[in-house]
């Protein structure tokens, strides 16, 4: 008697491509105001401790073949050290981020300031818009996130600039306020058919989580507790997936899809609400 059983999943063969991105040394880091569930104020941070751990998310990056650019700290913007939220970048083209909170709103300028002077075709926002922190570019459609941050109206200017499909979808969970703390994009190679993604779907309205369901037949759930050590905001190049060491199963359910997750540990910057992809802002030139 013999019985043919499927492959198993992890024979899937993941090709990893480079990565260009933009970091912030978190130097100025501190938690000094209150915007989201994750920050208190009153607790005392680490700035020596963010910045070993940054250095190490750094490296990995490094180490991974990344072309990792800098932009330099602004001394009393503590938030600054989340590139992500800084602006959206396609085809050379920057659409700037305009913050929600008056405490982070100087970090627009600053970051639109550093993509002027590394050849980037800069587009200031009509609307209030927190950049990739919102904004997930997967395959040739732009998911983007509402509900705490990012005004929809900006999701119309993004259409127009970048002339894609941009699909809204409405965050619900004061702790998942950002796109990229509640969905994982596992394939960024551009061209890629099908790329797949994994999300938290108690973060997201009924509406959108049926146009997930809808679009990603095979999606990764992530479990609450993967996704309260912010486990999803994770950076993938297409087989390395970057992620909080402490999101263990989110690591298994990796492993067995082939992927290669690569554990960090960001405790410190999880004091201000963020994590490795808050972290990293993708240049796309
Ligand atoms: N303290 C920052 C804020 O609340 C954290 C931003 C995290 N960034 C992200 N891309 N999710 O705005």
């Amino acid at each position: 008697m013999s019985t043919t059983l499927p492959a198993p999943a992890s024979t899937t063969v993941r090709t990893p491509s480079k990565r260009t991105v933009l970091m912030c040394r978190p130097d100025y880091f501190t938690v000094s105001y209150r915007i989201n569930p994750w920050m208190h104020p009153e607790a005392p941070t680490d700035t020596s401790l963010a910045v070993r751990q940054w250095e190490t998310l750094y490296q990995t990056y490094l180490d991974l073949g990344f072309d990792v650019h800098l932009i330099d700290p602004v001394e009393g913007l503590p938030d600054m050290v989340y590139a992500a939220n800084g602006g959206f970048i396609i085809d050379n083209i920057a659409y700037g981020a305009s913050f929600t909170y008056a405490e982070r709103q100087p970090e627009g300028p600053a970051y639109m300031d550093w993509f002027r002077s590394n050849g980037f075709d800069v587009r200031v926002p009509e609307n209030v818009n927190e950049g990739e922190g919102d904004f997930l570019l997967v395959g040739d459609v732009i998911l983007a996130g509402t509900g705490f941050r990012t005004a929809t109206n900006s999701h119309e200017e993004l259409a127009r600039i970048y002339g894609r499909e941009v699909v809204t979808l409405e965050l619900v969970n004061p702790s998942f306020y950002h796109l990229d703390t509640a969905i994982a994009l596992l394939d960024p190679q551009p061209g890629f058919e099908n790329p797949n993604i994994a999300y938290l779907p108690s973060a997201f309205s009924e509406a959108s989580l049926a146009i997930l369901r809808e679009r990603f037949p095979d999606a990764l759930l992530v479990n609450e507790e993967d996704a309260a050590v912010l486990g999803l905001n994770s950076f993938s190049d297409g087989y390395n997936i970057v992620i909080a060491s402490r999101a263990t199963d989110f690591g298994r359910q990796l492993r067995e899809r082939g992927y290669n997750p690569i554990g960090v540990d960001l405790s410190e910057l999880l004091l201000g609400g963020g994590g490795v992809k808050c972290c990293t802002l993708e240049l796309r030139r």
